[in-house]
């Protein structure tokens, strides 16, 4: 089942969403520097070029979380057990790590309900239908929505155990003050003794990390470059999309990996449902993404400035990636 709380076949919803674009890309492309809210990478054509993305052997991400996920989630599933279970995954993509995770649940009968929350509605249909495959019987259902507002819509009352998995380095992707704020949101919303599993990529070598951000085969240039594709199929802009170059970087200050789409020349587009439009200087940056690449410490931090204690560090063998495991604690 799929519950749809984008609801794009209700009209007001669906131009209440095209309006919120609009005001991101209104107030993205007015900032100095330009850039345009990394969330709206993932429509549906955006989410199939991600999976290729994680297809790539320079994206050592996907492989990486595969392994911590196949080596250790016994570990995991220690702390699971127990009374039923709401297992929540937020942004799932194509389920293939999840898949082991609940596998071991249900060869140890645990109890569980699977939802996962994501933006992408054909993302999220395909995942079920392969689920409900693999798994007959499962309770499963799918929550078309953005992450917080799908969350709360679900433990609005609800007095289940609960464990969040946020995987991939979907984290990585907010600033420092936006984690802070969505993991003190995600504790709001849960009940001490939750859990929840968080991706991080880990500091490693410069010239790796920067390989997995700019490959061979142009999927992340694609990926980036769909931005501008969307924004003209869907705001009505005329970008000229071929006038645009991407380009990424690691910035060993910040500690991120910072994408850009940068204008090759003096130009400018259109924005028909903005009504306005916005000019690039030759060499002009539009700022598409970061994706921050963690220290030990950096998590730790996180973890207590937001209220949780760490339970369990999960590595892949050469310690490019962790899955970190997070009790909520809401005691004194
Ligand atoms: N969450 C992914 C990451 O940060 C998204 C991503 C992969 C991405 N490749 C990208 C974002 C290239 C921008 C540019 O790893």
């Amino acid at each position: 089942m799929l519950h749809d709380l984008l609801r794009s076949e209700d009209p007001t919803e669906a131009s209440r969403l095209t309006e919120a674009f609009a005001l991101d890309v209104l107030m993205g492309l007015s900032s100095a520097p330009k850039h345009i809210p990394s969330k709206y990478f993932y429509d549906d054509i955006g989410s199939r070029l991600f999976e290729r993305i994680m297809g790539l052997p320079e994206y050592y991400l996907t492989g990486c979380e595969r392994e911590v996920f196949e080596r250790q989630h016994q570990r995991v599933v220690e702390e699971l057990s127990g009374e039923p279970l709401l297992l929540v995954e937020l942004g799932p993509g194509n389920g293939v790590k999840t898949r082991l995770l609940l596998r071991a649940l249900c060869e140890r009968s645990q109890p569980f309900r699977y939802v996962p929350i994501d933006i992408s509605k054909s993302a999220l249909s395909a995942l079920l239908d392969s689920l409900e495959t693999a798994f007959p019987g499962i309770e499963a259902e799918g929550i078309a929505a953005d992450y917080l507002s799908g969350l709360r819509w679900l433990t609005r009352g609800a007095d289940t155990r609960t464990v969040v998995l946020f995987l991939g380095s979907n984290l990585g992707n907010f600033s420092g003050a936006e984690s802070l704020v969505f993991l003190k949101s995600l504790w709001n919303m849960l009940k001490d003794g939750d859990l929840v599993l968080i991706g991080f990529d880990l500091r490693k070598d410069l010239d790796v990390m920067r390989r997995a951000y700019d490959d061979s085969e142009g999927a992340t240039r694609d990926f980036n470059l769909n931005l501008l594709h969307r924004i003209n199929r869907d705001l009505g802009g005329d970008f000229d999309v071929d006038g645009f170059r991407f380009y990424s970087t690691f910035d060993v200050h910040g500690g991120s990996i910072t994408s850009y789409l940068v204008s090759r020349a003096e130009q400018s587009a259109y924005i028909e449902a903005i009504g306005r439009r916005f000019h690039f200087g030759p060499w002009e940056p539009i700022r598409t993404e970061l994706s921050y690449k963690y220290l030990e410490s950096d998590i730790e931090r996180l973890a207590e400035e937001t209220g949780y204690t760490i339970v369990a560090r999960l590595y892949d063998a050469r310690r490019y990636f962790t899955d970190s495991l997070w009790r909520v604690c809401k005691g004194e």
